[in-house]
């Protein structure tokens, strides 16, 4: 297996790769987008940091590549939509940076209230003017948190060091978290009018500015802001113009809508405002963690199937793994099963989990059942894309959860509607991890799923099962199991045939050709 390494990693996490007996490793920096796309082809994984940009034309042609990993926390620089379609993992390593951005934030925030920069150019352009750069404390003011995740929290605990009164803006955050963090959460408006310093650490939020002209015009007068996120969460005109108006009385940019940035930027023309050329993450600590995190994570994905840290499939820790793991199994033959019997496109999957597996994370056993569902129709179908297919195909998909328990402790039931039917089938698991069929429409059963079925239904009268017998027996095919769902009401009866080899076409002529059988069809998982 192969893997490219095409931005600036640290060596430790290389090493780590060139270890790994059956991992062949390239390192292949700053090469152009026609470059990459030639060689892509080549690889099984792709480890980047941000300056490679996975765009869509990369991936169509990474016709080997199962997964990309980011040595850090953003992944705007990859297009997610490309590789979930084409079934590839993207990975990031989420935690190694983040406690050196939080320090360069208060990095920012110490030297933007002391006027650090413009005092040193000052110097430096042999002028010794002290009154010109009088500072502000960070004792007792009002700083605002936009973003109270991971850089956000640790950036609240570092700013309580300095005694600063923290307010916070996260819709996602409960009052439960804020206050074991000690900060006050407020709305937006209220954080924009009270806070002395304003610091963001939320994702990029597609490219939609959170701080613009009607965002400046609501903040108290003399605030400072500090952005360590995204470049995209501030309007760079309309803080420029703040500044200008004297609302902004200082700010310290980390990021930008366009990296590198533009040297002629009219930001770099503004005295108050400070930058930096992205270097949140950039200490050897931080680098050499994300670093290793992210090649751990590459090999024990390439080389053992586990999935850490995936942006675009949920995430699987061994431990869970070992607990869905049969209904993993049990879902996808569901989907493979029903599908083949099922005429037309399917426009709506219903999901219902009943009882004990109500109670575990089923959502990687829901893309399993939509896996099994396309298995049979389409090329590549996998864990990551099928959620994609299933989604611009139009399809509708509902999950609920029950933890009541019937007849058996667990169920997954999947109800498919295509054009003009719906099918429903209903599993279990039986012993250490044996997939049953339960029920199949309305007929109650406990039949074993293998590789090749036949599912017939007859009407229930004598000498049905004997003529099914002699036919399957005359076409050499021997029935390793037969199990039979009665329904007394319409007198008609299902059977879930096991077999050996697949039926042959003239099997199941002759099976549709006897008296009092209805339908035949050949499963095959
Ligand atoms: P995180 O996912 O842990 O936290 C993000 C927080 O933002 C969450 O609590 C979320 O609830 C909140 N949020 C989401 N949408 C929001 C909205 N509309 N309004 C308010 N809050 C909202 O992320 P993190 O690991 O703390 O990283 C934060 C940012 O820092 C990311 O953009 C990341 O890419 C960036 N980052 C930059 C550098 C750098 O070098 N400058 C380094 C690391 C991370
Ligand atoms: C990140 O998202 O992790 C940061 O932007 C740091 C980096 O560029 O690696």
């Amino acid at each position: 297996m192969k893997v490219l390494v095409s931005d600036n990693l640290s060596a430790t996490g290389v090493e780590i790769l060139k270890k790994e007996s059956g991992l062949e490793v390239d390192v292949k920096t700053g090469l152009p987008k026609d470059e990459l796309i030639k060689i892509i082809p080549a690889y099984d994984g792709l480890i980047v940091r941000s300056a490679t940009k996975v765009v869509a034309e990369i991936i169509e042609a990474a016709d080997n590549l199962k997964v990309i990993g980011r040595a850090g926390i953003g992944v705007d620089n990859i297009d997610l939509d490309a590789a979930g379609k084409k079934g590839i993992i993207v990975m990031n390593a989420p935690e190694g940076n983040i406690i050196t951005t939080a320090e360069h934030t208060m990095a920012l925030l110490l030297a933007m209230s002391r006027n650090i920069p413009q005092a040193r150019s000052s110097l430096k352009n042999k002028k010794w003017a002290p009154k010109e750069f009088m500072g502000v404390e960070l004792y007792e003011k009002t700083l605002g948190i936009i973003g109270l995740g991971r850089i956000g929290s640790i950036v609240s605990e570092r700013a309580r060091a300095f005694q600063m009164k923290i307010i916070v803006y996260d819709p996602y955050i409960s009052q439960e978290r804020a206050e074991k963090l000690g900060v006050e959460l407020v709305e937006l408006k209220d954080l924009l009018g009270r806070s002395d310093f304003l610091t963001l650490h939320t994702p990029g939020l597609a490219g939609k500015p959170l701080l613009g002209k009607k965002e400046f015009e609501q903040m108290k007068p003399g605030i400072r802001i500090v952005n360590c996120a995204r470049g995209s969460l501030i309007d760079d005109a309309a803080l420029i113009e703040a500044v200008e108006s004297k609302i902004v009385a200082g700010a310290s940019l980390d990021v930008y809508h366009k990296e590198p940035l533009d040297l002629d930027s009219p930001l770099l023309q503004v005295e108050e405002i400070i930058c930096t050329p992205h270097l949140g993450a950039s200490t050897g600590e931080a680098q050499e963690k994300v670093a290793t995190a992210i090649c751990d994570q590459i090999i024990d994905y390439l080389k053992h199937g586990n999935v850490r840290n995936a942006v675009n499939v949920p995430s699987i820790d061994a431990e869970t793994l070992a607990k869905i793991k049969p209904y993993l199994v049990l879902g996808e033959d569901l989907g493979n099963f029903i599908s083949q019997l099922t005429d037309g496109p399917v426009t709506r999957v219903e999901i219902q989990y009943n009882g004990e597996v109500s109670n575990i994370n089923v959502e990687p056993v829901t893309i399993a059942i939509l896996k099994g569902l396309f298995n049979r129709s389409l090329e590549g179908i996998n864990m990551v894309n099928a959620p994609f297919v299933a989604k611009e195909r139009g399809i509708e998909v509902q999950e609920s959860k029950s933890n009541e328990v019937h007849e058996y402790t667990s169920t997954v039931q999947v109800s498919v509607t295509s054009k003009n039917i719906s099918r429903q089938v209903t599993g279990s698991i039986f012993g250490k991890g044996d997939s049953r069929i339960v029920q199949f429409d309305d007929y109650h059963m406990e039949a074993v799923l293998s590789k090749n079925m036949i599912v017939l239904q007859n009407m229930d009268v004598p000498g049905v099962i004997g003529n099914l017998g002699n036919i399957l027996g005359k076409n050499n095919l021997n029935i390793a199991g037969f199990h039979l769902g009665r329904q007394a009401k319409e007198s008609k009866a299902i059977a879930i045939i096991n077999i050996d080899p697949p039926p042959t076409n003239e099997t199941l002529r002759d099976l549709r050709d006897t008296s009092n059988i209805l339908s035949v069809h050949s499963v095959t998982l």
